[in-house]
């Protein structure tokens, strides 16, 4: 079996945006949230930073982005200095789940990676320490868009809600949704299909690497699994919340 962040490596290698959202629709989350110069942002589990340094360049907002993955945190450093915004985002590579002091924020973020708090109740805790009044917090998450089958569910194993209980997940922390930009099925298929051909092209240049059995297998199964059951039925999106 290949490791999980090493499969996700080669599968997203010509991916910005780890997660199905477009430029397009991450922009408009910047807009939505009034970003601006005075703005300071904490994104937790940030990938390839693409979200900090673009609402760096065109939002001017300043931010600091916590990766535990060394690759991805490498990524995002390059993409800062393409930008000409190294001095407004500043990267930490650490687990985001640790108290890390980093001190509180207007924005606080975590798209694509509700695990780090062993779900989204958890996380929303994790990312409200950090939130400074009437903050707002991001949250990127998986919601079920149609009842999943059981199996489905389970193979997910964390607890995901269809839209009115993630409503009630948020509600039960205590914040206010107050805004979400939702990604649509062709969002998705561009997302996973994507994937699909940057694994062909990696096994085709690593005909001998040892992990090449591992990583092909771990594409057949989730393409299978995407055209089986989860395209339309797993959603995603960002939901916009305030904190008290
Ligand atoms: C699906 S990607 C999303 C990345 C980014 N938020 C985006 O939307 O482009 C999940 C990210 O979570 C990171 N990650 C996983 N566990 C983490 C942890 N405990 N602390 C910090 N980052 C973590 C991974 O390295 C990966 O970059």
């Amino acid at each position: 079996m290949v490791d999980v962040h090493r499969y996700h490596e080669i599968a997203e290698s010509t991916h910005r945006i780890m997660n199905p959202l477009t430029l397009e629709r991450l922009m408009l989350v910047g807009e939505i949230c009034r970003l601006n110069a005075d703005s300071r942002i904490l994104d937790l589990a940030c990938g390839k930073g693409e979200m900090l340094c673009q609402f760096a360049a065109h939002l001017g907002a300043t931010s600091v982005g916590v990766d535990v993955y060394p690759p991805v945190i490498a990524n995002a450093r390059a993409r800062a200095i393409e930008l000409g915004v190294v001095d407004r985002v500043e990267l930490v590579e650490a687990d985001a789940a640790e108290p890390l002091g980093l001190g509180q924020f207007d924005v606080v973020s975590c798209l694509g990676a509700s695990w780090i708090g062993g779900g989204l109740a958890g996380t929303l805790q994790i990312m409200t320490d950090y939130a400074g009044a009437r903050a707002w917090l991001l949250v990127g998450e998986v919601y079920w868009a149609r009842p999943p089958s059981t199996e489905l569910a389970t193979r997910y194993g964390q607890e995901f809600a269809d839209l009115a209980g993630t409503l009630d997940i948020f509600e039960n922390a205590g914040l206010d949704l107050v805004e979400m930009v939702l990604t649509n099925s062709d969002d998705w298929d561009r997302y996973a299909a994507s994937q699909w051909l940057n694994v062909a092209d990696w096994l085709d240049a690593n005909v001998d690497h040892p992990d090449a059995a591992a990583v092909r297998a771990e594409r057949d199964n989730s393409r299978r699994r995407y055209l089986t059951d989860e395209r339309g039925t797993v959603g995603w999106g960002v939901f916009i919340l305030r904190a008290p």
